[in-house]
């Protein structure tokens, strides 16, 4: 047999093959397109954890919304993310700006008859005017404009000064959308800030993990597409392991077929191997990073939890940190706003992040011992 290529993707931003569930998400935001202005799904933040799959989500709902004739201009936040905004509408609107709305122009014409002292004092129109005169020559066209924006900060200017002009947009029923992602803390941060209190009318899509069956139909589909077949017994143990987290998905997928890759049917060995060897991956790719972000408190909280099951109730969490239940209380919302725990039922919390509980235990076994 040749050898296929590897086809499952472990790494940051990368398209997978098949993309597990989500079509319920893709379709509300899609459908908020094409239902005109108005859509509360025009203006959307994605939220998730790091590795559910947020910028593989943009970048899908971007493809998909040029398929639907928009013009899209993706940046991350960050200093000059406006200008970016501005360049790629120029780019991507081409065919539908006539050349005097490029803004290049005046500074050549200028230069051209060696007023540059002028032009230097020139009035620069705002960001806002440059981007209303876009949207109105291509709503001439009945082409609409997305703008995605990935890892929301509102400690970045520019950010803060995207979200309050594009809520003139949406009063003025422009034909724009915004769809914005970021973790769960950066999220809460935009919703604090003052000056652009509109965010919090955005509509909040939650990357939550992906079903099952919808992992298995991934799995299946990536290592089929690419000629080879997987055993029932081996995908069910595959998916289970993956808790529905995407990149897990791509991680476990990827190291179980490399296990015995000249032989076409992949084998329980062969995922016990592969979930074996993607621990090491999970732990340097997601896990070291979350938990270097934690304080001494968010930990002693977690440590806390380890000795439960599954689910634990505040009231041991406080008797074991020895502790007032207001004091676990407050770390317990710092966590929840930092997405690595979540509520479950009235009073008890579980981990979000799959793994994260034997990611402690293994790394800091010997402080949890309460
Ligand atoms: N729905 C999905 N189905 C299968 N694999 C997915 C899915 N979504 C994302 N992935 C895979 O998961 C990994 C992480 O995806 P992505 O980079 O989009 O995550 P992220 O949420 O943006 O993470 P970060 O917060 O670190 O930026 C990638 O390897 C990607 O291929
Ligand atoms: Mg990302």
């Amino acid at each position: 047999m040749v050898i296929q290529k590897n086809p499952f993707t472990p790494t940051f931003g990368s398209e997978p093959l098949f993309l597990a569930g989500r079509e319920q998400l893709l379709e509300e935001i899609l459908g908020g397109l094409e239902n005109g202005p108005g859509d509360p799904n025009r203006t959307s933040i994605l939220v998730g954890s790091r590795g559910s799959g947020k910028t593989v989500l943009l970048t899908k709902i971007a493809d998909e919304a040029m398929q639907l004739g928009w013009i899209t201009a993706s940046v991350t936040a960050e200093p000059d993310m406006l200008n970016k905004v501005l360049e790629q509408v120029e780019y991507r609107g081409k065919e539908f700006l006539p050349p005097k709305a490029k803004r290049k122009l005046s500074e050549l014409h200028v230069l051209d008859v060696g007023f540059s002292v002028q032009h230097s004092e020139e009035r620069q129109p705002s960001w806002r005017l440059q981007m209303t005169r876009y949207l109105e020559l291509l709503a001439e066209n009945q082409v609409g404009l997305l703008i995605t924006v990935d890892e929301i900060d509102a400690k970045q200017p520019e950010m803060v000064k995207l979200v309050a002009d594009f809520q003139h947009f949406i009063r003025e029923k422009r034909e724009a959308a915004f769809v914005m992602a970021g973790l769960p803390g950066k999220t809460l941060q935009m919703f604090h800030d003052k000056s652009i209190s509109f965010v919090r009318r955005s509509f909040q899509h939650k990357l939550d993990a992906v079903s099952k069956a919808d992992v298995k139909t991934a799995i299946k589909k990536t290592i089929e597409s690419s000629g080879r077949k997987i055993t029932a017994e081996a995908l069910d143990i595959a998916a289970q392991y993956t808790r529905g987290f995407p990149f897990l998905i791509q991680l476990v997928g990827y190291h179980t077929w490399r296990q015995s890759p000249k032989v076409k049917t992949i084998t329980l060995a062969d995922v016990e191997q592969g979930i074996e060897s993607s621990e090491e991956y999970m732990d340097r790719m997601i896990l070291d990073t979350t938990v270097s972000e934690l304080s001494e408190g968010d930990m002693a909280f977690l440590f806390a939890m380890l000795p439960d099951e599954a689910v634990s109730r505040m009231s041991d969490i406080s008797a074991r940190l020895g502790k007032t239940t207001k004091h676990a209380a407050q770390y317990r919302l710092r966590l929840i706003k930092q997405g690595i725990i979540e509520e479950y039922g009235r009073g008890k919390v579980q981990f979000t992040l799959p793994l994260l509980r034997e990611y402690l235990k293994k790394n800091y076994g010997e402080k949890t011992e309460l």
